[in-house]
């Protein structure tokens, strides 16, 4: 099995990576495979509705360049998915932002990339925001009928300067709970498939008629 995280955080090694790094160890542990993509350092176009993944399904035919199609070949082959984000402005990154516009619009379109997967998320902030940063996250995961794993408390982590989460334990035992979780519904998941409903076709009313 493979979980593959994205880092919306523009520092590489920064608080965010190290907090999915606390979620990822636990996964390690019991031989699940992992990889963490960081997008946070790089120009990602945000979604302009042309709806061309409607039609060129599972991918983004609008802007090819920005690394988006490649990791979501990475997510179709994986069993779940990691989105970690620190807070700027009480909120994900702006990257993150569009990067999971873009890859969730895919995904309503594509049952093969995150439909029915395990799906967690984390953030790190200095002082406030985390918890509205991580319900943005929490919203992709959930619009995508995904197995969101919970730990024992929001999966928020403090720190300002790049390891200062480290100093933050009930920080650390959150992520080691949520990775936790995350193994115990991914072997769960895999026993259970056989049991998993059908994807409907989403009906959709705009209330304009
Ligand atoms: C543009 C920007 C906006 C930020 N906004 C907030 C905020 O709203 N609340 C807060 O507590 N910290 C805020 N921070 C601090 C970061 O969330 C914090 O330093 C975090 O640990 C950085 O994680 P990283 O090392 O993964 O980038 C902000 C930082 C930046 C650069």
């Amino acid at each position: 099995m493979k979980v593959i995280g994205i880092n919306g955080s523009p520092n590489a090694k920064g608080n965010t990576y190290q907090a999915m790094r606390m979620v990822f160890e636990e996964l390690e542990k019991e031989n699940i495979e992992t990889e963490i993509i960081q997008i946070g350092n790089k120009p990602i176009r945000s979604c302009i509705g042309c709806g061309k993944c409607y039609t060129d399904t599972g991918f983004c035919s609008a802007f090819k360049d920005d690394g988006l199609n490649e990791a979501i070949e990475k997510i179709r082959e994986a069993d779940g998915i990691l989105l970690g984000s620190p807070v700027h402005f009480s909120g994900i990154t702006g990257a993150m932002k569009s990067f999971c516009d873009r890859l969730v619009y895919i995904a309503g379109n594509a049952e093969d990339l995150l439909f029915h997967k395990v799906g967690a998320a984390v953030t790190a902030v200095r002082r406030t925001g985390g918890s509205s940063a991580l319900n943005i996250m929490h919203k992709y995961l959930q619009y995508c009928e995904m197995m969101v794993a919970t730990s024992n408390y929001w999966g928020v982590i403090h720190g300002r300067s790049a390891g200062e989460v480290q100093q933050d334990e009930e920080g650390k035992q959150i992520m080691r709970i949520l990775g936790k979780n995350m193994v115990w519904q991914l072997k769960m998941r895999e026993q259970g498939l056989a049991y998993a409903p059908a994807k409907e076709k989403k009906v959709r009313t705009d209330f304009i008629r």
